[in-house]
């Protein structure tokens, strides 16, 4: 069996925007949008905060389902509400994915993590996991944000010149958030992107 996380276009190191079906404990599905950092062909890393539905199914189960998807209403229902069980196949995949991958957790710990504005940072729980199976309904690349805030970043740069310090400043804010972002999950072209699009505003005169 052909399982690379690089064939949905997963490198090693990068955190990428998925959707996580798990059995709940009275046998129903459960979906909820979670990032999934790869850590190799095979294997993944997730933090999943304490209380959420997903992480007591996982530590219950040891297995889930990562799906990969770019549909905004699959993200928003999953949040907003409960994603019909009719969306979802016998062996928990979302039915319309691109993309899904089996995985099995195999070691749990407690979080512990300073780079993000989360304050608890002692109730979350990080799982390495084994994909143990891939299947790829067409053809797709993982979810990444990276490429969203490196657009913004460089719309905000073009209307720099044309709008007053107020709005100058939350650019600035926009910008510093966005290139932190970008630099944790971002893949190497965003963060290169990002990167010059600061010297760029260096250069402007903005302290960065
Ligand atoms: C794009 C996206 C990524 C997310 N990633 C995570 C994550 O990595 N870990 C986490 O604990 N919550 C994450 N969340 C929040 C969970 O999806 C949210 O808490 C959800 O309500 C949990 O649902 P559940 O109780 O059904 O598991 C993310 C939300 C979004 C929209």
């Amino acid at each position: 069996m052909d399982i690379r996380l690089s064939t949905i276009g997963m490198e090693k190191g990068r955190q990428y925007e998925t959707i996580i079906t798990t059995k709940n404990e009275d046998g129903t599905k459960n979906a909820a949008p979670i990032g999934v950092l790869c850590a190799g062909e095979t294997k993944i890393i997730n933090r999943i905060f304490k209380g959420s539905h997903t992480l007591d199914n996982i530590v219950r189960e040891k297995e889930f389902i990562v799906n990969i998807t770019h549909d905004p209403e699959l993200f928003k229902t999953s949040i907003l509400g409960n994603l019909p069980q009719s969306h979802f196949n016998d062996n928990m995949s979302i039915k319309c994915a691109d993309a899904y991958f089996k995985c099995e957790a195999i070691s749990f710990t407690e979080a512990v993590k300073q780079s993000d504005p989360i304050k608890k940072k002692d109730e979350a729980i990080v799982f390495k996991s084994e994909v143990t199976d891939l299947v790829i309904n067409k053809p797709t690349q993982a979810m990444n944000r990276g490429f969203g805030y490196v657009i913004e970043s460089l719309t905000n740069l073009t209307r720099f010149d044309l709008v007053d310090d107020a709005k100058k400043e939350e650019y600035m804010t926009h910008f510093k958030e966005a290139y932190r972002v970008v630099k944790k999950v971002g893949r190497k072209e965003d963060i290169k992107a990002m990167r010059e699009i600061k010297k760029e505003l260096m250069k402007r005169g903005f302290d960065l």
